[in-house]
């Protein structure tokens, strides 16, 4: 069935486990996630950044995204991710996205704050979660900002003042990740995290996981992390599973045989972060 990440996130955050969200692209990503769900019997998270709505369309992924979780067995929500301004998040509610997040962290507190809470009023009254931002993760989602400069980490007095202003569902935090594939290994900042989740009592949002060892994101939940971001590593494991079959295949010419070693990477990536996020029997 297809819910908002309300519940979802609530739940995750009274069972100490944390929902993964996944990022989907196409037809297949979105088979691959749903199938990985069902068989883990764990909650999913479906998401979409503007980069992939401007290659298709809210409606298009809309669609999909609801037909797939029509004839679930387990809940699954349809998040906007990184939500690049009021009127794109308004454009998702209206598409029926059943959670958005507005990411201002690439402008001043005050301005993100501001924006954030334009999205809140709307967003929160029509029953439909927002995800903030504060702080900075690393790296390129999109066409958003790369962080250059100071202190990335999200400031926990900072992060109290933004939770209670601008009443976000959720907060999206700086603690060391950055999007893409890492040069070295990453490093979360787990003391900083638990700073935080010592001022603030909404669910905490980890972006840029792709890359990520499995024990410091399994620390990051016991330190309250709740949704845990993935899309590098989707789009790694489509692109081996479908490039492998070709370079087996290299005459063929029916995109449905080199998809479905493509999903079926994707499924397997899923499925294991299922068992580290603590969602799998969670639904
Ligand atoms: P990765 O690029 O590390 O997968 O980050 C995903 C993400 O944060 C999506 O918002
Ligand atoms: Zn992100
Ligand atoms: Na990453």
């Amino acid at each position: 069935m297809l819910v908002t990440t309300k519940e979802m996130l609530l739940d995750a955050q009274a069972g100490h486990y944390a929902v993964g969200a996944f990022n989907v692209e196409n037809l297949e990503f979105v088979m691959a996630v749903i199938k990985a769900a069902e068989d883990k019997h764990s909650p999913v998270i479906m998401q979409t950044t503007p980069g992939t709505i401007k290659y298709a369309n809210l409606d298009y992924f809309a669609a999909m995204v609801r037909v797939a979780a029509e004839s679930a067995s387990v809940p699954v929500a349809l998040h906007l991710d990184h939500g690049d301004g009021f009127d794109r998040c308004m454009q998702a509610l209206r598409a029926g996205y059943t959670s958005v997040m507005i990411d201002g962290s690439h402008v001043p507190f005050e301005e993100n704050m501001a924006l954030t809470e334009s999205v809140t009023k709307v967003a929160i009254a029509m029953g439909v979660p927002v995800e903030a931002e504060l702080g900075k993760v690393g790296g390129k989602e999109d066409d958003g900002p790369a962080v250059k400069g100071e202190n990335p980490y999200t400031d926990p007095d900072e992060a109290e003042e933004f939770v209670n202003r601008t009443k976000c569902s959720s907060l999206a935090v700086g603690v060391g990740t950055a999007h893409g594939v890492y040069k070295g290994t990453p490093h979360i900042e787990q003391g900083v995290l638990k700073e935080i989740r010592n001022r603030v009592d909404v669910p905490l949002v980890l972006h840029g996981t792709s890359g990520v060892p499995d024990d410091q994101v399994a620390e990051a939940i016991k330190n309250g992390i709740c949704k845990v971001n993935y899309a590098t590593e989707l789009r790694q494991a489509f692109t081996r599973g479908f490039m492998g079959y070709m370079a087996e295949n290299p005459n063929n010419f029916d995109p449905k045989k080199p998809s479905k070693p493509g999903m079926e990477e994707i499924y397997k990536v899923v499925a294991s972060h299922m068992d580290n996020l603590g969602s799998t029997n969670k639904a």
